[in-house]
């Protein structure tokens, strides 16, 4: 699908332009092309110009995107009390990665609050820095009355023990865009031609880069297209050994590696988005759209069982938040609304749960250090044996 055309504020423009003028000269000092890996990590987050970098904004109905924590507060809800149903020490810190505009972090320390279960401190760690002063602003605002410690961090702790979670974010982590050619796998690259940006075929790639699912004897037709996430192995290893004890939560659109490599998903996951509209061309609107792609679950078992972590649960997001009381949370709410936030409540259930939406296609996926019990929200929908 192509991207829309759109037109372009003084300000967007002018990020577009001096964005993509920082690609093309990487680009032709780096022969010609580069992996989509390192064109991923210009466009979302060169300092300054990058989408996640920028000052235009993107959350919300008037943004690009909408995620959970932005629909409303069931989200928020819902993980609060799965986070309350660890055992103290499991929940004394709490670490968000990626906190968007931070509407989580404000819902999740009311719920908290409420549930009695707050935790000692919050912490956020944000590459952003326009996204690390909203945080800030509307934390300092909203939470001025709830007994928290909240601090951004620019490194991962040491002998963190707590709740580490991330709503989102590795999505947000670059990928490599790989093809089956007639002679084997292939990195895709971005160069130049006529001016605009293009596909290039780049590299061959050995089956020790590629994911269990394609190497196996699986009929892959040439032409097949999808991606790859090297990066999470360095991401999840850093966690891993940053976290003494305590669990590691992490939502996001995907799924197990054999669906995800599934013959059939002959295009790959890549999605651009931009003012709500998605579509599969990110060489377009530099700096302008999200770029993302979703998230293989097995690949981050497999990292994270290999560097001592233990997977607790794997369930859909609907399962997750159902069997965390949403429900019942929207009945005792809608007693007090009015017909149209009645309608709202309604509508956010729908868009968190139905597997046409949210529901499926969102996962939701723990770990632990050192012998946790289980969390809240994993027995109503297990989806563990399909990792
Ligand atoms: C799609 S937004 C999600 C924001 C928020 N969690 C929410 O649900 O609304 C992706 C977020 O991940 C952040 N991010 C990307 N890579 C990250 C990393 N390696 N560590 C921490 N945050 C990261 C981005 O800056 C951005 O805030």
């Amino acid at each position: 699908m192509q991207a829309q055309k759109i037109t372009l504020s003084e300000e967007a423009a002018k990020i577009n332009e001096a964005l993509m003028q920082r690609v093309e000269c990487f680009i032709s000092e780096s022969g010609g092309s580069i992996d989509f890996q390192q064109f991923m990590q210009m466009a979302l987050y060169t300092p300054g110009l990058g989408y996640y970098q920028n000052s235009i904004s993107k959350f919300g109905e008037s943004g690009d995107f909408i995620t959970a924590p932005e629909m409303g507060d069931l989200f928020a809800y819902g993980l609060a009390n799965s986070i309350a149903s660890l055992p103290a020490d499991a929940r004394e810190q709490i670490l968000e990665f990626g906190a968007g505009t931070g509407a989580l972090a404000v819902s999740l320390l009311g719920h908290l609050q409420e549930l009695k279960a707050l935790p000692k401190k919050y912490l956020i760690l944000e590459p952003s820095g326009q996204l690390q002063s909203q945080q800030k602003e509307v934390i300092s605002r909203v939470l001025a009355d709830v007994p928290v410690c909240v601090e951004w961090l620019s490194e991962l702790p040491n002998k963190f023990k707590g709740t580490i979670l991330g709503n989102e974010v590795v999505d947000a982590i670059p990928c490599q865009r790989i093809r089956k050619s007639e002679n084997g796998w292939i990195a895709q690259h971005v160069g130049i031609e006529e001016k605009r940006l293009c596909w290039k075929a780049g590299a061959s790639l050995s089956s020790e880069h590629l994911p269990p699912a394609l190497t196996a004897e699986v009929a892959i037709a040439d032409g097949y297209e999808s991606e790859i996430r090297p990066l999470v192995e360095p991401w999840i290893k850093s966690l891993a050994q940053s976290m003494e004890s305590g669990v590691l939560l992490l939502i996001d659109y995907g799924y197990p590696q054999v669906e995800y490599y599934h013959p059939q998903r002959n295009q790959g996951t890549l999605r651009c988005f931009s003012r709500h509209l998605s579509h599969s061309q990110p060489l377009e609107l530099v700096g302008l759209q999200d770029i993302t792609a979703h998230v293989d679950f097995s690949q981050l078992a497999r990292i994270a069982v290999a560097n001592g972590l233990e997977v607790i649960g794997f369930t859909s997001q609907a399962g997750f938040l159902l069997e965390n009381g949403i429900l019942q949370r929207a009945e005792t709410m809608s007693e007090l609304l009015d017909d149209k936030a009645r309608y709202q409540l309604s509508r956010e259930i729908q868009q968190l749960t139905a597997p046409g939406q949210m529901g499926e296609v969102m996962k939701v996926i723990a770990f632990s250090k050192k012998d946790l019990a289980t969390m809240c929200g994993f027995n109503l929908q297990d989806q563990l044996h399909r990792l």
